[in-house]
């Protein structure tokens, strides 16, 4: 079921949702920041360029280690990344036509975890293996499924938005943050926070044209107008030059962005046109307590008319790109050091797709157990 998420900025409404609020930070609620990201989707964990044939990587999903193997021959698999012998991690070790070989004491282990080779035992009698991960590799990435590997299979798996589109080009992009996964998604919603991105942008005034809200989705709709600073290139090149939006809302360009549980996506499109820009996001929580989390981001923007005028630019835009990020990396870890001084999470949020936003991933997140909550 559908609703529909609107802003009524009536003072009493207002109030009401203050009010609300208040209980939302009410002994009953949980902390969104202790809510862990549901291991039963499918979560990229590196770049396919990170990991070479004949080669293995560490990587992780919340606290669990693994390790990545591509053989020369064949695709790419996941391990937990230790030994069964003496729990070394196996990313340490070489690959050996399709297995891994432990560095330590040579144990080795095929695709399947299972333990194939004892080199001072003989394959007669052979100990258990280590657990495997279901793995794909699609645009670049290296997925793996965390949780329920029976699950893998009925899963869905995720739309990568415009990246497989020769009309686009895309840029992938990502890095580790120092914040639980909520407030990236929180982040990228909240277009009201342009405000703080002025000094890239001009100044841009974001107006909310509406929202929906499903079980498993939350979405926002914005239109922007400039209201003071030029327009910067990078931007420019993604929405078109802008010599006329000086003042009233266009509302040509609507920036459509959802959280369909656990990935992100942005779209700007112009009425019935393709979209001018694809972004497909996650943010993979790195350590137990998802106090860090590994974005992966697949930026894709539509080629223009004029031939190589992108591949030209694009230098510009990932200088834009990387300086907006950078803006929005250091504002989501001092909230993030903010919660850890407070010993928990005080926001007092006062918009409604935002709060809807908070309830989805608390929802479709693990929440603590009720003695951890305390
Ligand atoms: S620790 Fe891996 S083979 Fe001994
Ligand atoms: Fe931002």
């Amino acid at each position: 079921m559908t609703e529909s998420l609107t802003l009524d900025t009536a003072p009493h409404k207002l109030a009401e949702q203050r009010c609300s609020d208040a209980m939302r930070l009410g002994k009953d609620t949980v902390d969104l920041r202790r809510v862990k990201c549901d291991p039963n989707y499918w979560y990229p964990v590196a770049w396919s360029h990170e990991l070479k044939k004949g080669k293995t990587i560490a990587t992780r999903f919340a606290g669990q280690p693994i390790a990545l193997v591509r053989p020369q021959e064949g695709s790419v698999f996941a391990l937990e990344d230790r030994c069964a012998h003496r729990q070394v991690p196996l990313s340490k070790g070489r690959v050996e036509g399709e297995a891994v070989q432990c560095c330590y004491h040579g144990w080795a282990y095929g695709r399947s975890g299972r333990c194939i080779d004892v080199p001072y035992l003989g394959k007669g009698k052979l100990p258990n293996g280590v657990r495997t991960y279901p793995c794909r590799e699609v645009e670049g990435l290296i997925f793996v499924f965390p949780g329920d590997a029976e699950k893998a299979e009925t899963t869905p798996f995720p739309k990568l938005g415009s990246v497989a589109d020769p009309a686009y080009k895309t840029r992938r992009f990502g890095e580790k943050v120092k914040c639980h996964y909520s407030f990236m998604h929180e982040n990228l919603m909240d277009m009201n926070h342009q405000f703080m991105h002025s000094k890239q942008m001009g100044k841009m005034k974001p107006r909310y044209l509406g929202g929906e809200n499903e079980p498993r989705m939350v979405e926002a709709r914005y239109s922007f107008a400039r209201v003071g600073g030029k327009q910067p290139w990078g931007e420019a090149l993604i929405f078109g030059e802008r010599r006329d939006a000086s003042a009233k809302f266009a509302h040509r360009d609507v920036m459509t962005i959802r959280t369909v549980y656990p990935y992100q996506t942005l779209h700007i499109r112009t009425e019935d046109e393709p979209p001018v820009m694809d972004l497909w996001i996650v943010y993979v929580p790195q350590d137990e307590d998802h106090l860090t989390c590994r974005v992966f981001g697949l930026l894709s923007i539509r080629r223009p008319k004029l031939k190589g005028a992108l591949e030209l630019a694009w230098p510009l835009l990932v200088g834009f790109t990387n300086r907006i990020f950078a803006e929005d990396r250091e504002i989501v870890e001092l909230e993030q050091n903010a919660w850890r001084e407070l010993g928990g999470d005080r926001n007092q949020e006062v918009f409604p797709v935002i709060n809807a936003l908070r309830d989805l991933l608390r929802r479709a997140g693990i929440q603590p157990d009720s003695a951890a909550a305390e």
